[in-house]
């Protein structure tokens, strides 16, 4: 999962590239390298943050007005400088950055030793850019040619931005699953692998898609087909504004999402409400197709997963559609059981979620019908589903998903809402009681934000030591202890686990002792005594209990912090309850003086199996 960017035009490619890079950093940072091409093609590489690539080029004159750029999260070969791309063929005719993985590489490197080829890296790519050098030479039928036949011989994902040293004002691209976006301005032609890497030049963008190539000259993009003939395609603008891939004075990405989260979902809920009723016309579902749903497959990643798991409790309770959720990576494996009233739904950030985009696909193979929650406009998954409901979080850079997380869940609860109103499960004025009561939550949010950020920074600084913590709840609080927990684990590197807290006294209970951090979520009416008499049994084993609940609400038998929320209906609790474990996980972090947004091991979007 690694960023990839280029530039053609009439300005200096390696400031274009170090700042396209610096954006795209969220998507790896182990590694990161830059081929200039002025009078002949200079790489430069290094190992580690890309500031280690800026210090290494700070005293290099490079006035050259082509290049392409890489940053990387190492999949084939140790994070060091030889593996770094760019990566140069053996005779330096072809100069390549990629991002994805080639999964038949160990038998192309047969290939390419039969024909004399020597590889100095460990790396999957290198083998790509030596495949293509060997077509270009084997037919002498120009760049074009010997990407396609690449295309055709490797197996796996890829977008990848090569330079040919016969042609030197050529950028030459192509794509298969990874993604990659094409920008063009009056100042020359750009590609990377995410809108913030260009929003700064241009808005208008063309999405190449899977299996096509493209040459980038100065002025001008040319698509081409896989049998190489040109294929047009439309200058799209992008709606997103530079100042949202930019901190704004906040310390992190982060931080400064989660304070993001009243506007971004208000926003969702208003594109999804109209006139006081939800509107799905925009996704292309229709009130028939709802109608014929008999089942409810939610498929996604990580936080997108939990989003999941906290709209089945909905679905299934408010419209009483029968609803399973599941990881992906299972899913996609498992030979699911669907049947053609089934309606999979699949939740992403970033739309190119490797996982997410094959449980999508096979569902779509099994001619099962396919709804996606995406955020960002023009991925493949939201390309590829039948039915398409955007989230308007704008772009998410921090590695830990927030702003994105709440807009997915408010709008999971339009679905569920309107769901049940067709399905006749809702009469009108228990359905205006919950769109008023929707309306409410970017206020009820910005008021947790506003009144409870410093006492939640005070609580979590003196956690900053502990090594596990433990988050339970029941029902629609247990779902989202599963978010609270992952927020903690990812960014502070602390272990932690989510528990339905009837489940604790199976067997995890023994791991509470003294000051053993637990974190209760209690804010379902129906089972709200439950939940405090399991954090009583936790209590009573020297745990320290954190509680999060609703206004009104007494627990001070077992709490010794309470963070309280406003009252909302109980299908919302979770993007209130969501706010103060965004906050936990964040301050803790900090706390231990750690890089908040880019957490080790991790990468935003994860465009691999
Ligand atoms: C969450 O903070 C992580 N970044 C990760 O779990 C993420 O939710 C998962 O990789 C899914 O990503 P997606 O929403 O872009 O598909």
């Amino acid at each position: 999962m690694c960023g990839i960017v280029g530039y053609n035009g009439n300005k200096k490619a390696v400031d274009i590239l170090l700042d396209g890079l610096s954006k795209l950093e969220y998507r790896g940072y182990d590694s990161a390298g830059v081929a200039i091409r002025d009078k002949e093609i200079e790489v430069f590489k290094s190992k580690g943050k890309l500031t280690n690539l800026k210090d290494k080029l700070k005293d290099k004159v490079l006035n050259g007005t082509c290049g392409i750029g890489h940053t990387r999260w190492a999949t084939h070969g140790e994070p060091n400088e030889t593996n770094a791309h760019p990566h140069v063929s053996n005779d330096g005719n072809v100069t390549l950055v990629h991002n994805g993985i080639i999964e038949n590489y160990q038998e192309l490197i047969q290939k390419l030793e039969r024909h004399d080829y020597k590889l100095y890296s460990e790396t999957d790519t290198e083998v790509l850019t030596n495949l293509i050098d060997y077509y270009y030479k084997k037919y002498k039928m120009g760049p074009i040619d010997a990407i396609n036949r690449t295309m055709v011989r490797v197996r796996g994902s890829y977008a990848i931005a090569v330079m040919f040293r016969d042609y030197p004002d050529e950028i030459w691209v192509a794509r298969k699953d990874s993604p990659m976006i094409i920008g063009q301005d009056k100042d020359g032609t750009y590609l990377a692998s995410d809108v913030p890497a260009i929003l700064k030049y241009t808005k208008n963008v063309y999405y190449i898609d899977n299996m096509e190539a493209a040459c980038l000259k100065k002025d001008k993009v040319t698509f081409y087909d896989l049998n190489g003939d040109e294929v047009t395609k439309e200058l799209k603008e992008i709606k997103w504004d530079v100042s949202a891939a930019e901190k704004e004075g906040y310390e992190h990405f982060m931080i400064k999402e989660i304070n993001e989260q009243p506007e971004v979902v208000k926003k969702t809920i208003n594109s999804l409400v109209n006139d006081n009723k939800i509107d799905l016309s925009k996704t292309g579902i229709t009130e028939d197709e709802i109608k014929k749903i008999k089942e409810i497959y939610i498929v996604a990643c990580g936080s997108a997963y939990h989003v999941g798991v906290c709209a089945s409790y909905i679905f299934e309770d408010l419209a009483r559609i029968p609803t399973r959720v599941d990881i992906a990576s299972e899913f996609r494996y498992r030979k699911p059981i669907l049947n053609k009233n089934t309606l999979v739904i699949i939740i992403s950030q970033s739309g190119e979620t490797a996982d997410s985009l094959a449980a999508l696909r096979e569902a779509k193979n099994m001619g099962v019908k396919t709804l996606a929650i995406v955020n960002v406009v023009g991925s493949s998954i939201a390309r590829e589903a039948d039915y398409i409901l955007y989230t308007l979080a704008g772009p998410e850079i921090a590695v830990a998903t927030t702003k994105a997380f709440s807009t997915q869940l408010v709008a999971s609860y339009a679905l569920a809402i309107e769901f049940a109103k067709v399905k006749k499960k809702l009469n009108n004025k228990s359905y205006q009681e919950l769109i008023t009561e929707i309306k409410e939550l970017p206020n009820k949010i910005d008021s947790i934000l506003k009144n409870l950020t410093t006492e939640i920074q005070k609580i979590s600084s003196k956690f900053s030591g502990i090594k596990d913590a433990f988050y339970i709840g029941r029902g629609l609080d247990y779902a989202i202890s599963l978010e609270g927990s992952l927020k903690l684990k990812e960014v502070s590197y602390i272990h932690s686990e989510a528990y339905a807290s009837g489940e604790l006294k199976h067997g995890t209970i023994s791991l509470i002792e003294d000051n053993t951090l637990v974190i209760g979520i209690a804010t379902q009416e129906e089972i709200f005594e439950k939940t405090i008499s399991n954090l009583v049994e936790v209590k009573s084993r020297g745990a320290y209990v954190i509680v999060i609940t609703n206004e009104g609400k007494d627990v001070s038998k077992v709490a010794n912090d309470t963070i309280y929320v406003p009252n909302t209906n109980k299908y919302f609790f979770p993007s209130l309850s969501v706010v103060p474990l965004q906050l936990i996980g964040y301050y803790i972090t900090v706390a231990k003086g750690l890089d908040v947004d880019k957490p080790r091991n991790l990468a935003k979007s994860v465009t691999v199996e």
